[in-house]
């Protein structure tokens, strides 16, 4: 299948943040139409301090605070890393010119397929908003994206971006697609001690709980192309996703609540 420039074997990808850099071997990463690596942003970060994932009834909480290695360590990982399936390198920054950076070095590498913004990086300047909210930024950071590559580009957005409608119309065409969405902003509190469970108190929500929130946004704007991320653990969700006129889904908290998830979701959802 195809979404524009992208040919997928599938419509199925694994999420940013939850099949390592593409090379975990717990998920098999090779039967899905494409893997999403871990956020990259220039310098390694080390993430938020411990405990940074929580199980709520009905959803994960995380709050990993995009650790990675770090431009350099991945240019040089991937020099010689042998990709299990089509491969999209997930970008974050604090400014455009962090995306820029990012891309502008890893952008000769033939084995990136892809790119996908992360525009849900908090913003430690601008006191952890995450950084792409409103038109403006969102557009200063594709603009400078687009300058950098030829690569086909997915942006990733935030449940609470500002301008939608505005943001997919003006950038529709240039892009190969819309993520729709990163995790919910959220907590939860541990009865046992009265304190959060997390340490950095607020994390990002996955997982079931925010599929109909997600479903809603991509059956509203599905003239646009858009890949669901949010929710897809069964083959019978990611069935209402393609029935709600997204392209491909990503697939993160279920692969790592059942790494086997792929199998059921090959043989059991039409697409
Ligand atoms: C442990 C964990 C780490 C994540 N790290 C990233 C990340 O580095 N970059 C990113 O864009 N999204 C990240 N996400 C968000 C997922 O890619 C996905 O968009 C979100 O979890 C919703 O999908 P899901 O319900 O299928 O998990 C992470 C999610 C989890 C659970």
């Amino acid at each position: 299948m195809t979404i524009k420039r992208l040919t997928l074997k599938n419509p199925f990808i694994a999420s940013s943040g939850t099949a390592g850099y593409g090379d975990i071997a717990e998920i098999p990463l090779d039967l899905f139409g494409a893997v999403v690596t871990k956020t990259i942003t220039p310098l390694p970060r080390e993430g938020n301090p411990p405990p940074r994932l929580a199980e709520t009834p009905a959803g994960l909480l995380n709050s990993i605070g995009l650790q990675n290695m770090g431009l350099e360590a991945f240019y040089n990982f991937l020099k010689t890393f042998v990709k299990p399936t089509t491969l999209i390198v997930s970008v974050g920054g604090e400014s455009p010119q962090e995306f820029e950076t990012v891309i502008r070095v890893l952008n000769e590498l033939d084995t990136i397929d892809a790119f996908e913004l992360n525009l849900s990086c908090p913003n430690l300047k601008a006191g952890g908003e995450v950084v792409g909210k409103d038109f403006d930024t969102v557009s200063a950071i594709v603009e400078t994206a687009l300058a950098q590559t030829n690569k086909p580009l997915m942006l990733k957005l935030s449940p609470f971006t500002e301008d939608l409608p505005d943001i997919l119309n003006r950038w529709e065409s240039h892009l190969e697609a819309f993520v729709l969405f990163n995790t919910f902003p959220a907590m939860d509190i541990d009865l046992r001690t009265g304190e959060p469970d997390l340490g950095a108190v607020s994390g990002g929500l996955s997982g079931p709980a925010i599929y109909p929130i997600v479903l809603n946004a991509i059956y509203k704007y599905r003239q646009h192309t858009l890949i669901a991320s949010g929710g897809i653990v069964s083959p019978s969700i990611a069935q209402k996703f393609l029935l709600a006129g997204a392209k491909a889904l990503e697939i993160g908290t279920g692969n790592l609540w059942n790494p086997q998830l792929i199998y059921q979701l090959i043989r059991e959802v039409e697409w």
